[in-house]
């Protein structure tokens, strides 16, 4: 692919674009000319046709260039092939990567090629972000993780990046939190505080005495109090001075929740929800109550996040039905498509579904929204498959080094137009 000249265009700024421009500008009008002087039926309506989306082009970078970056949607891109790429910006040794997600420790086939794709924005530059200045300006401050195991994943991908530049940390676990490090010569905390679907939830067993649910038909399930955080997390946002959250996979989850034999069953005021709520109904009213939770838990200046949903890639059958990942190179636009559509109803369906429930929630919070999905929806060739010896294709979570440190990037991009406290 000849690709490299095309991403790095971006990084060059003050002097090939305009040389770029005088070229195609020379370009076109003698291309202009030419065409003058050997058509009879030349009609002008051909001239702007021609020139309009060279110029739009052109101004495109010029603009990156600019710094336009509050502006700039990030999710719109493409991947580009670098091939000058050696190595990622930590290696397989960080000692925080779950096994299963060590592509190059477990021989996942092309585990070093993931490393290579670059994304690029259309309109503007999504640059690596440089981890010693991110600790120096990050002095002091605390940054929470709150989620699934997906979060925990770019956890550790910013933990690995850090580390990487300096070795002094101290483990630190706040309250609940599963996992936390300290950057001592910067006074830096980085936290994952493990949650699946934010609320807390328990097993649930009908009453021998009957009650609402069981006179229904209910006798096995799971309790999901809407409006109580996990324990874990519960405490997170009175004392981080960051917070990215998600939720998502385990609202579909069927194997866990399975709507006949153990579905979730939601609670209210310590009451139980009666007609009972469907998971969709249920992800709604959770993320109200635990999106209001936390505006009113956080100290002032808390910069709150919400990641968008991290999208699967299974194909031939989902994880639990022989669904594999074996993909060497990103997806097409057209098969992102096809894997991801909501019309299709594909094995991954969830990721823009989820997605949806999020936009809604999140409109009027003070929560901005992290947007992941789409640069990694292209990503098929990312999922850890059988890395480490597993039993089934893992194609959800990320391969680490991987895509989860351009999420980082996204995340410290947005951060360096925000003033923390
Ligand atoms: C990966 O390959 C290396 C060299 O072939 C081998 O020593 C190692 O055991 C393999 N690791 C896994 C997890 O299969
Ligand atoms: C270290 O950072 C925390 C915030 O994460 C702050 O509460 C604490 O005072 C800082 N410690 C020192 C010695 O500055
Ligand atoms: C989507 O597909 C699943 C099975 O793959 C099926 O159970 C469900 O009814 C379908 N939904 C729609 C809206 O077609």
């Amino acid at each position: 692919m000849a690709s490299n000249h095309h991403y790095r265009r971006p990084h060059q700024p003050l002097t090939s674009p305009s040389t770029t421009y005088l070229y195609i500008f020379l370009s076109i009008i003698t291309l202009t000319a030419l065409f003058l002087y050997s058509s009879h039926h030349f009609t002008s309506s051909t001239t702007p046709i021609t020139i309009k989306p060279i110029n739009q082009h052109i101004s495109g970078q010029i603009n990156d260039n600019e710094a336009s970056a509050a502006v700039c949607d990030y999710s719109e891109g493409k991947w580009f092939y670098d091939p000058t790429v050696r190595s990622g910006r930590y290696d397989e040794t960080c000692k925080e990567i779950y096994k299963g997600w060590n592509c190059i420790a477990g021989n996942r086939s092309g585990a070093k090629e993931i490393l290579k794709w670059r994304w690029q924005p259309n309109h503007c530059a999504l640059p690596q972000f440089d981890p010693i200045r991110f600790l120096q300006s990050h002095r002091d401050i605390s940054i929470g993780f709150v989620g699934d195991s997906l979060n925990r994943n770019m956890f550790v991908s910013l933990f690995c990046s850090l580390r990487r530049v300096t070795d002094e940390v101290k483990k630190w676990r706040p309250a609940g939190a599963d996992r936390g490090f300290t950057f001592l010569k910067y006074n830096l905390t980085i936290a994952y505080h493990r949650t699946n679907l934010l609320a807390r939830y328990g097993r649930w067993s009908g009453n021998a005495n009957g009650g609402e649910l069981e006179s229904l038909g209910y006798k096995e399930g799971y309790r999901v109090d809407v409006d109580i955080p996990d324990g874990t997390w519960a405490e997170a946002p009175s004392f981080h001075d960051i917070l990215i959250y998600n939720t998502g996979h385990w609202w579909w989850a069927p194997s866990k929740f399975d709507p006949v034999n153990s579905p979730m069953l939601f609670y209210e005021n310590g009451q139980p929800l009666i007609p009972p709520l469907s998971p969709e109904v249920g992800l709604d009213v959770v993320l109200k109550h635990m999106i209001s939770y936390v505006e009113e838990k956080a100290r002032p200046g808390t910069v709150l996040f919400f990641r968008t949903q991290s999208p699967r890639h299974f194909e031939g059958g989902d994880w639990d039905q022989g669904g594999s990942c074996a993909r060497l190179q990103p997806l097409s636009p057209h098969e992102v498509e096809e894997f991801f559509s909501v019309q299709n109803n594909g094995t991954n369906v969830e990721t823009r579904l989820v997605n949806e429930h999020l936009y809604e929630a999140i409109k009027g919070s003070a929560f901005r929204l992290l947007d992941i999905t789409r640069m990694s929806e292209f990503r098929a060739d990312a999922h850890p498959s059988l890395a480490g010896g597993k039993k089934h294709d893992d194609c959800m979570h990320w391969c680490l080094p991987g895509i989860t440190d351009t999420w980082n990037d996204l995340f410290i991009q947005h951060l360096s137009s925000i003033k923390i406290r």
